[in-house]
């Protein structure tokens, strides 16, 4: 039994908060967002959209363009950070009662912007060990509910979105996942992190006093690891499956930083028409970045069935992952 990816999804906010917005609010500029990240635009949920609104939305695209029915799904994964609920239920589960499905497995995963990836590899487990025929896993992201708008660090680079995608048993092995890569670096966690809520630091007064809710990153120790990282996790996945980088199609890397998909992308000797970037319009969407990527080009026509994606990614964690895979889903 082989783990096929079989659509996908995605829902983006209507709300757009622009560099320009940005400057009314924070010291920074138009220029330098551009300049140092590539940013745009970035789509902001409204009040009352949560987390599992937005993935819910994604998720019946992706039942709908893989042809089955809600019923048909016997697992759901949904990677987010930014979760209903800190503590429970899991945002999985609220989707599932969105969707209207029943007896069904359904948990989180927190692997931050690596989630969708790391989602990716369970399901594939999953269905390959013959439990799961049909797995739901979505990348879903209210990250403007952990970011402070007078922090002009980090407020520009995050936006709200989800993306998913149902991964399928097939005994066809040319439409199979090919290959995921996904692993942790624990001793790097401070580099990326929101200290509360949480065991350490249990909501109080002291949390909110100091904003300690909010995401914090070093950034430029966090940037300079992802470039070396990912060009070596990239160069590693496509020489043990033995294939050469010009024969993808569609590099989907995660979408942080312009000059981070850049340097990546050069060192694999990878055209612009080859590599796929979103984050000027939507920013950092975290875990839901690289399914909206996928979904982008898609409804743009550029995927067709059987091309060969290569994705890849790195977050909080410090987490990192990347995958090679055939788009096995019908094209519109
Ligand atoms: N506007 C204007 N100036 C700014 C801004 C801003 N928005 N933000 C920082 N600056 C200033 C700094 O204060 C600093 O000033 P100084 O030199 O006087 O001290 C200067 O700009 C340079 O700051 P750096 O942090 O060194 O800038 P850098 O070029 O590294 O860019 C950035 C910052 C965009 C955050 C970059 O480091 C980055 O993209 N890092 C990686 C992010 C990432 O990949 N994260 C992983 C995924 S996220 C997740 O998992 C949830």
């Amino acid at each position: 039994m082989y783990a096929k990816f079989h659509s996908i999804g995605a829902y983006v906010p209507s709300k757009v908060l622009s560099n320009a917005d940005l400057e009314k609010m924070v010291d920074t500029s138009d220029e330098w967002i551009l300049k140092r990240t590539g940013i745009r635009e970035r789509r902001i949920a409204g009040d009352s959209e949560v987390t599992s609104d937005m993935a819910t939305k994604a998720s019946k695209i992706a039942i709908e363009r893989a042809g089955l029915r809600n019923s048909d799904i016997d697992l759901i994964v949904c990677a987010t950070i930014t979760p209903d609920y800190f503590n429970m239920p899991s945002t999985a589960c609220i989707i599932a009662d969105k969707l209207g499905i029943k007896n069904v497995q359904a948990f989180d995963i927190s692997a931050a912007c690596s989630g969708f990836v790391y989602a990716l590899s369970v399901a594939k487990a999953f269905v390959e060990s013959g439990m799961k025929r049909h797995v739901l896993i979505i990348g879903a992201e209210k990250f403007s509910s952990i970011v402070n708008y007078e922090d002009r660090t980090t407020c520009i680079l995050f936006g709200d979105g989800a993306g998913a995608s149902i991964i399928s048993a097939t005994d066809n092995k040319s439409e199979a996942i090919i290959d995921i890569n996904a692993s942790a670096d624990g001793s790097y966690s401070d580099f990326l992190v929101t200290p509360a809520p949480g065991s350490v630091n249990p909501l109080s007064q002291k949390v909110l006093d100091e904003g300690l809710n909010f995401v914090q990153m070093k950034g430029n120790e966090t940037f300079k690891l992802a470039v070396k990282t990912l060009t070596k996790d990239v160069k590693k996945i496509l020489i043990d499956n033995n294939i050469d980088a010009k024969d993808i199609p569609h590099f989907v890397p995660h979408q942080a930083n312009y000059r981070i998909i850049k340097a990546v992308g050069s060192a694999l000797k990878m055209s612009s028409e080859q590599v796929v970037v979103t984050v000027d319009k939507y920013g950092n969407t975290s875990a839901a970045s690289i399914p909206m990527a996928i979904n982008d080009i898609y409804e743009s026509g550029r995927l067709k069935r059987g091309e060969l994606m290569l994705l890849d990614t790195f977050g909080g964690g410090l987490t990192w992952a990347s995958a090679i895979l055939p788009f096995a889903g019908e094209t519109p």
